[in-house]
């Protein structure tokens, strides 16, 4: 008998206008190349984003801007779900049931919360951003995901999702939960600060450390030319001495196709700014068409509510079927009133 097509989800938070090169190489890539063999979720997760206390104008522009930046890279709605979070009930109240079997150490021990505990003060943290994580293992969960195709910086809070999925199955029996693999594409699993090479390129890093996907010619190509390189001069792949450098070759190489080792050998004899030079052209000429297909989804915001307000309509079908099978072995009541 065939089998049907294995289930992925991911999710993007709308805390920009732009998302940037490495949300596109580490995930949305991804995204799009695994429609061809997966039946995929793909969601922009706006209740994460209320963890950062966003302006709600601001929040409702940037939902419509990161779903918009989702179907100009070729997510496509008919062969996918494409949905916003919030407008699926079902995440809440499935993390409130994950709440209560999550340990409070486990959240604790999250890297990610805990820098940003350490940058916000003791009484800026809220509950919610403690809880990020498990509101997260609920979005995998709530639709019995096998892949979760992710960054690097990811991988951590993957973990807690597969814990949570094992222990909902060996309190309650085989087949409360899919346990989930999450799907790290080595080679951009983390794109860098282009100017502060030790650590990822981040929303919250330096404007100049990031290229975003919806930026102008002129401002990609003086990013990439002010990019910090290492000492020395020669172009050569050597992470833990030139990390500058190799953030840039694997930058070329995934947005190129070709393979690191090449492009090394391309460069043999040139200067740092031969490679930023064509790098800048390579990245906007990428990034063009992005460009131009986001604004033209942006221009029918009716249209693009539309569409999302189909795809919450399909995922909640789903998370509907499944939040009812792990209520009902957590010993909730059966059945929903009708509406
Ligand atoms: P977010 O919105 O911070 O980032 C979206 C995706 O981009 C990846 N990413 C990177 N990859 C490579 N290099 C980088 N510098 C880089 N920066 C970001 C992230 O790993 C992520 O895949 N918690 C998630 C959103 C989320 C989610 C989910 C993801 C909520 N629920 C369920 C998967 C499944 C986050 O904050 O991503």
């Amino acid at each position: 008998m065939p089998q049907p097509p294995l289930r992925v989800f991911s999710g993007i938070q709308p805390t920009a206008d732009s998302l940037h090169l490495g949300n596109y190489l580490g995930a949305l890539r991804q995204w799009v190349s695994l429609q061809d063999d997966y039946d995929c979720v793909y969601s922009v997760v706006d209740l994460h984003a209320l963890t950062v206390g966003p302006d709600p104008a601001a929040l409702r522009q940037r939902v419509r801007a990161t779903a918009a930046q989702f179907l100009a890279a070729g997510v496509d709605p008919d062969r996918s779900i494409l949905f916003v979070q919030s407008q699926v009930p079902q995440h809440a109240q499935l993390t409130w049931l994950l709440n209560c079997v999550a340990g409070f150490g486990e959240a604790s021990r999250m890297t990610q919360f805990k820098d940003k505990a350490a940058k916000l003060g003791d009484k800026a943290i809220t509950v919610g951003l403690f809880d990020y994580p498990v509101l997260m293992a609920a979005d995998i969960l709530l639709y019995d995901a096998n892949l979760v195709p992710v960054g690097e910086d990811q991988r951590q809070h993957l973990e807690l999702s597969r814990t949570l999925a094992a222990r909902l199955n060996s309190r309650f029996g085989e087949g409360a939960a899919v346990v989930p693999e999450p799907l790290i594409v080595k080679a951009t699993a983390k794109i860098h600060d282009l100017q502060e090479p030790s650590a990822k390129m981040s929303k919250t890093g330096h404007p100049a450390g990031i290229i975003e996907l919806l930026d102008d010619p002129k401002t990609i190509a003086k990013r990439v030319k002010a990019a910090v390189t290492d000492s020395g001069s020669e172009i050569a792949w050597d992470p833990a001495n030139k990390p500058g450098i190799a953030n840039l070759l694997s930058i070329y190489s995934a947005l190129t196709g070709r393979p690191v080792g090449q492009i090394v050998e391309d460069y043999s004899g040139k200067l740092y700014g031969h490679l930023k030079a064509d790098l800048a052209e390579a990245v906007i000429e990428a990034l063009r068409p992005f460009r131009e297909r986001t604004a033209l989804y942006l221009d029918d915001p009716g249209q693009l509510d539309q569409l999302l307000r189909t795809g919450a309509g399909r995922a909640e079908a789903l998370a509907r079927v499944v939040y009812q099978r792990i209520a009902a072995r957590f010993g909730l009541a059966q059945g929903t009133a009708s509406r």
